[in-house]
């Protein structure tokens, strides 16, 4: 059976007015939806056709001549993850578990959101940022292309962000600074981090 691309958590124009239905169209719609496809042609008659995308993933991790296969599975992954990242109405101030993770490593909310923003807005080319929990402690960690923390065994993603072009220019054209702020202020899911923990 073929890989089905996962419904969004919320409409597409949930998020509105940070992210328009017309972006959410394109960035789910086509691009996520790319990858499934292509992920489907390039697995399809395979012995990975029936294992888990996690395994798959894993398992390509770092294969010369399965990069194609790791990157169209590694980007269903990561934008799955995305998606429930954010939420309607989200940002504000994280749930008191996270809240005092937060705190124990960065001091206070607003020491975090400055990592965070810097480390995103840095990503030099295409590329994801996330909040991981390695061990006990909390880490931003930037990933490049399809790169993701889940080929390691060590680090737990909590939340991330697609900075992307193709995750915000419609909408905010090359001002990824504003892209990033509207995420941390306005669409970060504090909860599914904190589930996540
Ligand atoms: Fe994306």
């Amino acid at each position: 059976m073929s890989y089905q691309l996962p419904p969004l958590p919320y409409a597409q124009n949930a998020l509105e007015p940070y992210i328009t239905s017309k972006l959410m169209s394109f960035h789910y719609g086509k691009h996520h939806q790319g990858y499934v496809d292509k992920y489907n042609e390039l697995v399809t008659g395979t012995p990975m056709a029936d294992q888990p995308l996690e395994k798959v993933i894993k398992d390509t991790f770092e294969k010369l001549d399965q990069k194609k296969l790791f990157n169209n599975a590694a980007q269903i992954f990561n934008h799955n993850f995305f998606w429930h990242s954010m939420k309607p109405k989200g940002g504000g101030e994280p749930p008191a578990k996270l809240k005092s993770a937060i705190q124990h490593t960065w001091g206070n909310l607003i020491a975090f959101k400055t990592e965070f923003s810097t480390k995103a807005k840095d990503l030099f080319g295409s590329g994801w940022v996330w909040l991981v929990k390695e061990g006990d402690k909390l880490e931003i960690l930037q990933t490049k292309d399809a790169e993701t923390p889940i080929t390691g065994n060590s680090q737990k993603p909590l939340l991330t962000l697609d900075v992307w072009e193709h995750a915000y220019y419609l909408d905010y054209q090359n001002k990824r600074p504003d892209f990033i702020t509207a995420y941390l202020d306005h669409l970060v899911n504090w909860d599914f981090a904190e589930k996540n923990l």
